[in-house]
């Protein structure tokens, strides 16, 4: 690969000389050619600038003394991209950066001053030998183009077969696949007070992906929400679903737009709403031998407007709900218990004491698969964990219900025993899973 840089500060590229850069130079993988553009000018100054047309601050770089530097290199190189540096140009991506990457030869010509005069890539443009590329690497003035066209070499030249050590290194990096990279660590394993995260220190391959996953997506919804709202939802798996709603982006299962959701510590306000799920989607989780009316009884008794209300002002409850545009789509509430308690109905021999125990998670049909479930169980684990008295959670759930147990299963719970759950006095078999806190 051949690059022809053009300035009138040609010791700018110097720099190129170091490291891997000046490796690929060295081994011919990488050619730079830097071109003084002063050598164009035939005055005694050297003048490549004059004052612009239609008045104004700053100097404007030649058409003429350009074009001829332009005609020149072409003529020698053979070169048929021309990329010119200019705060008015596209935004670089890495998606352009890999499209100009298969190109063998790159001329880039950088400005100075207010800029080159625009009939020089208009010219070129038109003219039609050259693909013209006019590109920003910010939304920044710099006082030319040259780092801009150092940038420029260096994201392609990294690009190119053999440059990188460990090509892997490419293809997890920021970016790539529309998500900004995941944080890194290395030794020592703690540092003033901080700890690399424990996943990290352990030997367990599928859950260091999956975290740096999460962790990853987390980052690009923090700081470049832009990437989000290019990214079909349809594209993404479950489990990256779960991470984005649980930062605000929704869209139900089939869907291919974003939308907006909120996970949040409920309040009174929204009893009502929580009510209505809890009445729409209890019977979901009831197996087919409770009967309509011993929903119904069950509903009245235990998810009533003022069963919830005592909830959200108890100190031993932690309510959650998925806020949408107003709407509750999604509630949990986790009950807090101190040493020596533990919930009625579970077996007390089989579990730690303190526990903390997951109550209910309900998610509004149209909801199911979009991912809200994740992010609200996490969010209310991440809620409870400071309020806790022990170190372990646990939950119940219907031994019949393998959709539940999967998705309890996926979020690292693991089942220890079984109990008796009662609705309305028929008795349900339901698994008991638990996780650390
Ligand atoms: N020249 C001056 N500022 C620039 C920027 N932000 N990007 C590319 N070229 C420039």
């Amino acid at each position: 690969m051949r690059f022809d840089l053009v300035s009138i500060f040609p010791q700018f590229f110097d720099v190129l000389d170091l490291s891997l850069m000046g490796k690929a130079k060295e081994s011919g993988a990488l050619t730079i050619a830097v071109h003084d553009l002063r050598d164009w000018t035939e005055d005694r100054h050297r003048t490549v600038d004059d004052t612009p047309y239609g008045g104004g601050a700053g100097m404007v770089m030649r058409a003429d003394i350009w074009g001829k530097a332009i005609d020149d290199i072409v003529a020698d190189s053979g070169c048929r991209v021309l990329a010119v540096p200019t705060p008015s140009g596209k935004p670089l991506t890495q998606e352009d950066v890999r499209k100009l990457a298969r190109a063998d030869q790159i001329m880039v010509a950088c400005g100075r001053y207010e800029g080159i005069d625009q009939r020089v890539v208009d010219h070129y443009r038109s003219a039609g030998d050259l693909d013209v590329f006019e590109y920003s690497i910010g939304d920044y003035v710099l006082n030319g183009g040259e780092v801009a066209g150092l940038v420029l070499v260096e994201s392609i030249a990294r690009l190119l077969d053999g440059f990188m050590g460990n090509p892997e290194s490419l293809t997890e990096e920021s970016f790539e696949g529309n998500v900004v990279e995941y944080p890194t660590y290395t030794r020592p394993a703690q540092w003033r007070g901080l700890d690399v995260p424990e996943v990290l220190q352990g030997g367990n391959h599928a859950a260091i992906d999956a975290w740096r996953r999460a962790k990853s997506l987390e980052r690009t919804a923090r700081v470049r929400p832009d990437l989000i709202r290019q990214t079909d939802p349809q594209s993404l798996s479950n489990a990256d679903r779960e991470v984005l709603a649980r930062y605000g982006w929704l869209a139900a299962r089939d869907a291919s737009q974003w939308d907006h959701v909120t996970v949040r510590p409920a309040t009174l306000n929204d009893v009502e709403g929580i009510a209505h799920v809890a009445a729409v989607t209890f019977p979901d989780a009831c197996p087919p031998e409770v009967t309509v009316e011993a929903q119904r009884e069950h509903i009245e008794n235990n998810l009533s407007e003022g069963v919830i209300a005592s909830w959200i002002n108890s100190s031993r409850h932690r309510v959650m709900v998925a806020d949408f545009h107003g709407q509750i789509a999604a509630y949990t509430m986790v009950e807090l218990f101190e040493p020596g308690e533990g919930p009625d109905d579970v077996p007390h021999d089989i579990i730690e004491p303190a526990p903390t125990y997951f109550s209910k998670i309900y998610t509004l049909p149209q909801w199911r698969g979009s991912g809200l479930s994740g992010a609200i169980f996490e969010a209310a684990i991440d809620d409870a964990r400071p309020h806790a008295f022990g170190t372990q959670m646990v939950l119940g759930t219907n031994a019949g219900n393998k959709r539940a147990r999967k998705f309890y299963t996926r979020h690292g719970w693991q089942t220890i025993g079984r109990r008796t759950f009662m609705v309305a006095g028929i008795e349900n078999e339901d698994v008991v899973m638990v996780r650390d806190l």
